[in-house]
């Protein structure tokens, strides 16, 4: 069966970037990775694309006069490589509601909360001082308010009473390598629907006591 074609936009580090091209590099993974792009020149997750052979593109949002002709130049770069569907992992831009609705159901984030708690930035460091005792991550449709839309996977983990930011980000972070490339497999595979703004999944159920919800296959 033909792979799904995916696109990633990246800022930064792009350890999910990683995950996800280590995941795609297996034989029997049903999506590819056909485009990485940043707004950032300088982000290392440009490097991690080149060494895995992965075309990239710089579309730097500075460039532009405004959110929608920046947006313009993602979507060409887009359409030129046919991409089906979108990744956001760790993009620093707010995307327009033109961006969002052209790729409606086919925008997909993670966010290192377990949403709807804690959107936005600076998560860990205000999960800390809520004194919270359980986060995580969150893989979700992208509608058009901000770290809002239908949830695909989350993970849940501790949050520690030694925790700072830091530590638990690391925690939280190991869990979005697990729960990001498992999200995309199961839209990949066809078994996520949309159905009244919630995700319902076929043949994916978490057993009791697993803290990734729907469990891997
Ligand atoms: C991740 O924590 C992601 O949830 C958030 O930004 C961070 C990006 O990290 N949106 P990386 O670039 O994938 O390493």
């Amino acid at each position: 069966m033909a792979k799904l074609k995916v696109g990633v936009l990246i800022s930064g580090r792009g350890s999910n970037l990683q995950a996800l091209i280590d995941a795609a590099s297996a034989d029997d993974y049903p999506a590819e990775i056909v485009t990485v792009i940043s707004n950032e020149p300088g982000a290392a997750g440009l490097e991690r694309a080149a060494k895995a052979a992965i075309p990239t593109n710089v579309v730097d949002h500075r460039d532009f006069e405004g959110r929608e002709t920046f947006e313009d130049a993602l979507n060409d770069v887009l359409s030129a490589a046919a991409v089906e569907l979108v990744c956001l992992a760790g993009f620093m831009r707010l995307v327009t509601d033109g961006f969002v609705g052209r790729w409606h159901d086919r925008l997909v984030n993670v966010h290192p909360s377990l949403l709807p708690a804690f959107k936005g930035l600076d998560v860990h460091e205000r999960v800390v001082e809520a004194g919270v005792r359980f986060s995580g991550c969150t893989v979700h449709f992208l509608r058009p308010a901000m770290d809002e839309g239908p949830i695909i996977v989350q993970a849940a983990v501790p949050v520690r009473a030694g925790d700072d930011a830091p530590t638990l980000a690391a925690r939280v972070l190991a869990e979005e390598h697990r729960i990001y490339p498992l999200a995309l497999r199961l839209i990949a595979e066809g078994r996520v629907r949309v159905v009244e703004e919630r995700v319902l999944i076929t043949g994916a159920a978490a057993p009791e006591g697993v803290l990734i919800n729907p469990a891997p296959v």
